[in-house]
């Protein structure tokens, strides 16, 4: 499964692509109404450091107001992925865009009937938000089962995206699922970094190497040592 980070912030992607996990991003226009700046700087600014799908939504709710939009995101940059919102328009836009070669991210599906109605107009991808889900007492890991279910059987061919990701544990049922694409924001890669074991492993390799300080020494020249032979070939 492929991580993309779910959030409007430049500074967020800078951190996090720095690890070498982002295979992609996701925005939306609450995520990026939380940020100061031109909207299209930051998509493209995004794009820069992800080097792969950043989607960005249409905000029209007609079909003519949504391809104009989408087609226009789309000419940011080259790694846009236009999202379209599940809606009968949605559906009609979605249509549109694909048959041009446009990528769509169907976003906003809730339910295995969506999926496969957002599917069913050529959407690249079909967001299933997990924790809004969870928030009004639907089983995210079930729906998203029916949706991998569905799409397997039914040979569908486009991509799941885990969305509205609330903590790590989503993340894991969504990889166990096997959906391709998880979209998690900062706060939960940064979550998804911590074990109480890793720090006290890490403070006792620390504390035994340094009780041999002749140790400090040996990996010191052994990296001067290729250095200097590095320079002389
Ligand atoms: C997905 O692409 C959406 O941007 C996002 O996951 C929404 O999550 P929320 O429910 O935390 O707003």
């Amino acid at each position: 499964m492929r991580l993309f980070i779910d959030t409007g912030s430049v500074a967020e992607v800078q951190e996090i692509a720095g690890w070498g996990v982002l295979a992609g991003a996701t925005t939306n226009p609450s995520l990026l109404a939380k940020e100061d700046g031109d909207p299209g700087d930051i998509i493209r600014r995004i794009c820069d450091l992800v080097h792969g799908p950043v989607s960005a939504e249409v905000v029209s709710e007609d079909p003519d107001g949504m391809i104009a939009e989408g087609r226009a995101l789309r000419e940011l940059h080259e790694h846009v992925v236009v999202k379209v919102p599940f809606c009968q328009e949605g559906l009609a836009t979605t249509y549109a865009l694909t048959a041009d070669g446009i990528p769509v991210n169907m976003t906003l599906a809730f339910s295995a009937s969506q999926a496969l109605l957002a599917a069913g107009a050529g959407a690249t991808y079909v967001s299933c938000f997990m924790g809004r889900l969870d928030d009004i007492s639907v089983d995210s890991g079930q729906v998203l089962a029916e949706i991998v279910e569905c799409f397997r059987a039914g040979g569908m061919t486009s991509e799941i995206i885990a969305a509205s990701i609330r903590h790590p544990e989503h993340v894991i049922a969504a990889a166990q699922l096997g959906c391709e694409i998880a979209t998690v924001p900062a706060k939960v890669l940064r979550q998804m970094l911590q074990h109480p074991l890793t720090t006290a492993g890490a403070e006792r390799f620390r504390a035994d190497w340094q009780s041999r300080p002749e140790f400090g020494d040996w990996m010191r020249g052994l990296v001067d040592r290729r250095a200097a032979a590095a320079t002389r070939s």
